[in-house]
């Protein structure tokens, strides 16, 4: 009788996650200590060397770092920071999911889009120190712009730890690699993912492995645990994430030709779009797909056998459960191609700015730079994707560091635009018409 009242009782108080208040949590809340003074945040114009503040000083603090107006009320600060105290409790500004994963699409801000103009690196060197003009973090937070070092931030920061969580003090090198330049994928597509990343290593049930955003020094294991159910609650938001339909008219009897394009040439990797197609999860093996290594071979297996013995991967969904392990693949995952006309640039490194060019791979720039603007005048409507312009080598490297960084330079480490050669084998008019097909994904 007990027993039973006990067991009602455990499954009674154990509420189910929420998308609503993960949305709630995602937009109100702080999962980090401040990491930047807001003072400095305030006067950013002084690190950009002017004497005064600009009138239009908002406008160009999200130009500068790649941050979209925020969708949602945010103390006058745009989508991807949030105030935060600083350790001795000055007020801060931190960091959120958003910073990375709010992005814009033709002037308007979406949760759940990959941010492809954000400058991570210039805000941590520009922003993060209160009595120095400019911080060198301790490696690489962002080589090209629109993409980041999300994956060297969790080997970097898991080197404090032990398993537990509980910090260690001395640093040890998990195997550290900043060259993997991450294109951040849309939240849309996690809920028809068995395995997520783009190499499909770490179960998409996780909620934990999601959690690793937090290993600020000062969130100690306990932060963690209580944290938990707040972050399975973002995960049910992440879920019901939909992605946005394509804004203009698409050529009918064009798609209906595409539609038989993509069931012989590009269906069996990447099933179809919506939650009642199939998705087979398949992965490729890298020397079949023939993109970019860096990010594959970047995560060691060092840091596998650390997460895999961490708290992070000790994750029970029921009792005979051992827990959520990470894998190897050798490969990268063909992922859902939902909403796909929406998230360019392509590839997980993002070295392929339309669709166009990922179906035609001789005519993939090699160096190239974007406005980084997100409206209709930026958008590539006939290739889909973004607008580019090609950039000479010697221009490229002339560029002082915050310029070199809108220039795609597709010949450096981890920025590699080979491979992906599955559409080559098709007519001109065959890709175009997959395109248009492609729209309505
Ligand atoms: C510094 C940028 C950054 C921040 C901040 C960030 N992410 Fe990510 N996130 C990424 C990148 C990059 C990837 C892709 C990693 C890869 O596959 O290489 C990713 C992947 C994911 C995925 C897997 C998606 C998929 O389809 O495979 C989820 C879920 C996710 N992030 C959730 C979150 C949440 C929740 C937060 C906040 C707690 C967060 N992220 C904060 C950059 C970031
Ligand atoms: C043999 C399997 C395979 C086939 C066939 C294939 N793809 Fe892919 N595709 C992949 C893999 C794997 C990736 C991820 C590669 C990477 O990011 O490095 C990918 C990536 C993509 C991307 C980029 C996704 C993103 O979010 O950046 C698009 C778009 C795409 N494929 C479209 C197509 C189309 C259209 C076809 C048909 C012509 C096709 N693919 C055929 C395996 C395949």
């Amino acid at each position: 009788m007990t027993v039973a009242c006990t067991l009602m009782f455990l499954v009674f108080s154990a509420e189910p996650p929420s998308a609503e208040r993960g949305y709630t949590s995602l937009t109100t809340r702080a999962f980090a200590p401040g990491q930047f003074p807001r003072t400095v945040v305030n006067e950013a114009w002084r690190r950009w060397g002017l004497n005064e503040k600009p009138v239009d000083f908002p406008a160009r603090f999200r130009e500068r770092y790649g941050l979209a107006l925020a969708p949602y009320p945010n103390d006058n600060l745009p989508m991807g920071l949030r105030p935060s105290p600083m350790p001795f409790g000055t007020p801060g500004v931190c960091l959120d999911c958003m910073t990375c994963h709010g992005g814009s699409l033709m002037g308007q801000s979406i949760v759940g889009l990959g941010n492809t103009a954000l400058d991570l690196q210039a805000l941590f060197e520009e922003l993060s120190g209160r009595f120095v003009d400019r911080v060198k973090p301790p490696y690489t937070m962002c080589n090209t712009r629109g993409t980041n070092e999300a994956g060297a931030t969790s080997v970097y920061l898991s080197g404090f730890r032990d398993t537990s969580l509980n910090l260690t003090f001395t640093w040890r090198n998990l195997g550290l690699n900043d060259s993997m330049c991450e294109d951040v994928p849309a939240w849309w597509l996690l809920k028809r993912k068995k395995w997520m990343y783009a190499t499909a290593e770490a179960d998409s049930r996780s909620v934990r492995s999601i959690m690793q955003f937090m290993m600020h020094p000062l969130n100690g294991p306990g932060r963690f645990s209580e944290e938990e159910t707040t972050f399975a609650d973002i995960r049910a938001y992440i879920l019901s994430v939909k992605s946005p339909p394509f804004p203009r008219d698409i050529n009918k009897a064009m798609a209906e030709r595409g539609s038989k394009v993509y069931e012989t040439s590009c269906f069996k990797c990447h099933g179809g779009p919506g939650e009642n197609s199939p998705y087979p999860g398949k992965v490729i093996p890298l020397e079949t797909v023939g993109t970019d290594t860096t990010r594959y071979l970047g995560i060691s297996q060092e840091f596998g056998n650390f997460y895999n013995s961490s708290w992070f991967s000790n994750e029970s969904t029921d009792a005979a459960n051992p827990g959520l392990k990470a894998r190897r693949t050798g490969g990268y995952q063909a992922p859902p191609l939902d909403g796909i006309w929406a998230t360019a640039p392509y590839l997980h490194n993002g070295s392929v700015p339309t669709l166009w060019h990922l179906l035609r791979s001789d005519k993939r720039p090699t160096r190239f730079t974007r406005s980084y603007n997100t409206d209709a005048d930026a958008y590539d409507w006939e290739k889909v994707g973004w607008k580019t312009r090609d950039v000479d080598a010697e221009t490229a490297n002339r560029a002082e560091a915050h310029e070199k960084r809108k220039v795609y330079d597709t010949t450096l480490k981890g920025r590699g635009n080979s491979g992906h050669l599955f559409g080559d084998h098709l007519s001109d008019s065959e890709v175009l018409d997959l395109i248009e097909y492609l729209k309505t994904f």
